[in-house]
């Protein structure tokens, strides 16, 4: 079910990802522009490509050395389809590489701010149209081309005499990120790309499509019914929603409570989508199944893995109970379905946290799935959510992990300290939202630590728990800083967590960035 996916007619941009923890970015960007584009994999072939009627080629950056044993290549079609091509970081020294010029080996990969001079010579060329003489970028430090290929001029160079950005008539190249925020002006080059080289409108407009999804849903399940797992994330929110729209009371929505959650979760979870939205929901309180899984367990993997588990064995209990179900509404969003289609070879970062098994359904289920949401970014499903007449608590909820408070409560779950993180969890984000900083906030979240230290109340001494505070601002979660939240708004916090939760005597900011951190401490 290609729901959401170019049209006939529609422009597209196609990305060859040769593994950048970037590529996502790319596509969003254009997607930005209004311009549909889709990520293929480096090694995808031209009957991959050509369905999708691109207007222009991007290849993304990328870990490996141009010069490395086995690293991914240029396919033939990138020359050959005579389309426009830019190339960034690994996709410029490919380029460089390919078509005849110096790309120098260096093996080392950092990533930095940097300045990039336009050349003198060059000042109406098409890709840096509107661009000051001098620019910051966000650089990478990898391989760099020496020398451009035959017919490529230097359109500009780095502080320290580097190529950062060749071009040809129909090939164009920078050494740096244009995606990535750190390059401020970035968006204007990829416009610049999209719109005067490859001559693409702006026409993506993804909710224009949804009476046709809706259509093409009702189509599909025809007399059949459907079942979907809700966990209040925006996600299963907006997949639910549609469906709902196309069968009405044939899609049933079970929403497990795992006693994992939010304060008020499971509330406003019913009060939306069963009161509101009129939708046929089941609400199964598993949370004493959870607790008796996770006791004793203090590897934050494992409650993920025992977590994961549950989940699946509750939701296939739910579902047997519903007699004859036979489709499965998922939320899948198009990075899940980018992630899962990268060529191992190409995969940058080894799994560090096991995030998107849990909350997630074997695929072995005897359903047959429909992902109305496979080839949309977070923004636009928030779009499409805000269209349906989702509420906004819902639609620019936080993201939140499937693990829930489990992965928060540092050491042992018990529903104690589950009660006492949860309130500490609701002074926060009710701080935030008074605040205003909602929205520009990417997630904020309070941690129990098992740490305790002195304090004094009244005057008693008291020996009692540290909880932590964190909120980081981010794109896409891959990178994250800590929030500069005003300091009053910590200190209302701060005051409200030691006065109204028990056991709890003292609070700290957490001001690491991700890397080296993560966002969630377990
Ligand atoms: P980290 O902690 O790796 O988190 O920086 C990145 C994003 O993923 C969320 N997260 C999870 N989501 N299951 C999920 O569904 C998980 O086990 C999990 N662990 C982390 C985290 O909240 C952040 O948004």
């Amino acid at each position: 079910m290609n729901l959401f996916r170019r049209q006939d007619g529609q422009e597209s941009i196609v990305i060859l990802d040769f593994g950048s923890q970037f590529t996502q970015l790319i596509a969003r960007r254009i997607r930005e522009l209004g311009v549909y584009s889709e990520i293929v994999p480096y090694d995808a072939s031209w009957s991959d490509v050509e369905p999708l009627k691109p207007r222009g080629l991007i290849l993304s950056g990328g870990p490996a050395s141009v010069y490395d044993a086995g690293a991914p290549a240029l396919p033939d079609y990138v020359v050959d389809s005579g389309l426009p091509v830019l190339g960034i970081c690994y996709g410029m020294h490919l380029l460089g590489l390919t078509l005849g010029g110096k790309v120098q080996a260096t093996h080392v990969r950092e990533y930095g701010p940097q300045v990039v001079r336009r050349q003198s010579s060059d000042r109406d060329d098409a890709l840096l149209r509107g661009l000051p003489s001098s620019f910051d970028v966000w650089m990478s430090h990898g391989d760099i081309v020496v020398e451009p290929p035959p017919g490529f001029t230097v359109l500009g160079r780095s502080d320290t005499g580097q190529i950062a950005v060749m071009a040809s008539e129909r090939f164009l190249a920078v050494q740096f990120h244009p995606e990535v925020k750190h390059t401020p002006l970035g968006v204007r080059i990829l416009e610049n790309f999209v719109r005067h080289i490859c001559g693409c409108s702006a026409t993506w407009v993804p909710t224009s499509l949804i009476p046709t999804a809706i259509e093409r849903i009702r189509e599909t399940v025809g007399d059949g019914h459907a079942v979907c797992a809700l966990s209040g994330g925006v996600d299963s929110a907006v997949a639910a929603t549609l469906v709902h729209r196309a069968i009405g009371d044939r899609l049933t929505s079970v929403f497990v409570d795992n006693g994992l959650l939010r304060k008020r979760e499971a509330e406003d979870v019913i009060d939306v989508f069963r009161d509101r939205l009129q939708m046929n929901v089941v609400h199964v309180d598993a949370s004493a199944r959870f607790l008796s899984r996770l006791a004793g367990v203090e590897d934050p993997e494992e409650k993920r893995r025992r977590i994961g588990h549950e989940f699946i064995a509750v939701f296939e209990e739910e579902a047997a109970r519903l007699g004859q179900v036979d489709f499965l509404v998922q939320g899948t969003l198009y990075p899940d379905v980018i992630e899962s289609a990268t060529p191992a070879a190409s995969k940058t970062a080894a799994r560090i946290k096991t995030h998107h098994n849990v909350g997630g359904l074997p695929s072995n289920l005897r359903f047959t799935l429909v992902e109305p949401l496979r080839y949309l970014f977070k923004d636009e499903v928030r779009q499409i959510g805000l269209e349906l007449g989702l509420p906004e608590s819902v639609v620019f909820r936080h993201p939140f992990p499937g693990p829930g408070l489990a992965v928060r409560v540092i050491g042992e779950v018990t529903r104690e300290k589950l009660d006492r993180l949860r309130e500490a969890d609701a002074i926060v984000r009710e701080e935030i939202e008074r605040a205003g900083l909602s929205r520009s906030i990417w997630q904020v979240l309070a941690v129990l630590t098992p740490l305790k230290s002195v304090g004094v109340m009244g005057d008693g001494r008291t020996y009692q728990n540290m909880v932590a505070v964190r909120a980081v601002t981010s794109d896409d979660a891959m990178t994250a800083d800590w929030a500069r939240i005003p300091h009053d708004v910590l200190a209302r916090i701060s005051s409200r967590i030691v006065n109204e939760v028990a056991g709890v005597n003292r609070v700290v900011y957490d001001i690491t960035s991700k890397p080296p951190a993560t966002i969630e401490w377990e």
